[in-house]
């Protein structure tokens, strides 16, 4: 791979151009969403697919997501229909992906070959203003190397993509921390591959039906063919190994503070002072979930500087609305969960 320069820069009109220019020649440009930052090329031109794969280092069958600047720009590579537009107009602009066939103008190397495209209109100023002025839609995964967190600020995007990239848009840290919410509409049923900030409940009172993927709450073994192929990676897991503990909190803490080995903790706001002998990353309220999905990413990301031989977190509940956080958690730690009991 030859090796690019990459800029690191702050919007303005005139980086807009510069980012627009170098989107419709066939570069990668990173952008701020309000979920994650993302790793951006054109939709509609198949080398920008393969480029993206290669600086990610993302497998080929994991397909990406269209951004699109207005709900009915999803027309131009999908076939849509009435479900999609309930959505739409519940959730977007905002954190919410859907499935849907797609029209042949969308490359295969955009969809790792699959029939279907996803699409995902960003609230995020920024990432609306650079999908408008580059005039096409914008394929684009996390920013981050296949594999490691997703990307909550622009310096993180520098610290994996660093010399494989044009460019970096900074727009500050990322307000939901998680990425969005990925739905599929190409079945009976609305179902839920991915969860994130829009919740099965906030859809199920739009539609009146939803599902949820299996492989949401489970990692799924190598192999196995989960209807999103994103869901099949380990993903998220820091180089350290990341072991969940399940029971009373109390029964954790005390669990955890039984270790001898040089140990991390994710811990709740409430348990961080209780931990001894410890690196301590404070992830939020024991009941905040959303405080969690803001700081889960970064926190897997910082707790590398703490040198441990392990690092512990509580299990997330698996109810509603933790259930982005239980998955991500679920998925960094590839399903080590001990249980503390009471
Ligand atoms: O918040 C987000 O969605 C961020 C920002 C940048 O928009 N993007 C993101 O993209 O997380 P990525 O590529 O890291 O994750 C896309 C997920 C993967 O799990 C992928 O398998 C799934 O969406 N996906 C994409 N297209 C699909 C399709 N046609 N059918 C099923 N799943 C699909
Ligand atoms: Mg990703």
């Amino acid at each position: 791979m030859i090796k690019l320069k990459t800029v690191l820069v702050k919007p303005s009109t005139r980086v807009y151009e510069r980012a627009g220019e170098l989107l419709r020649s066939g570069a990668l440009v990173a952008f701020p969403t309000e979920t994650v930052y993302g790793l951006g090329g054109n939709a509609l031109d198949p080398e920008a697919g393969k480029k993206i794969y290669a600086a990610k280092g993302r497998p080929g069958d994991n397909p990406l997501i269209v951004h699109i600047s207005s709900p009915e720009e999803a027309e131009s590579v999908a076939y849509t229909n009435e479900d999609y537009y309930k959505l739409a107009e519940a959730f977007m602009p905002g954190p919410l992906t859907v499935v849907l066939p797609k029209k042949d103008i969308v490359p295969d190397s955009v969809t790792g070959g699959i029939k279907t495209v996803a699409v995902r209109c960003p609230a995020h100023p920024v990432a609306r203003e650079l999908i408008r002025v580059a005039g096409v839609p914008i394929a684009a995964p996390s920013a981050n190397l296949s594999g490691s967190p997703s990307p909550t600020t622009a310096d993180y995007v520098m610290s994996d993509l660093d010399g494989r990239i044009d460019m970096i848009i900074d727009g500050g840290q990322s307000e939901i921390g998680v990425e969005s919410t990925v739905v599929s509409l190409t079945g009976d049923v609305c179902t839920v591959l991915r969860p994130g900030e829009v919740s099965p409940r906030e859809l199920y009172a739009v539609l009146g039906d939803v599902a949820v993927a299996e492989a949401v709450k489970v990692p799924s073994a190598a192999g196995e063919n989960p209807e999103s192929p994103g869901m099949k990676y380990k993903h998220y897991a820091p180089e350290t190994p990341l072991v969940l503990v399940s029971g009373e909190r109390e029964a954790v803490i005390a669990y955890v503070n039984s270790e001898k080995r040089k140990k991390a903790v994710l811990a709740y706001s409430e348990d961080a002072k209780k931990y001894t002998d410890a690196y301590v990353i404070d992830i939020g309220a024991a009941e905040d979930a959303h405080s969690q999905m803001h700081n889960l990413f970064k926190a897997l990301r910082d707790v590398e500087a703490a040198e441990a031989e392990i690092i512990y977190a509580n299990l997330p509940p698996e109810t509603d609305d933790f259930l982005a956080v239980y998955n991500r958690m679920i998925r960094a730690c590839g399903g080590e969960v001990i249980n503390a009991g009471r």
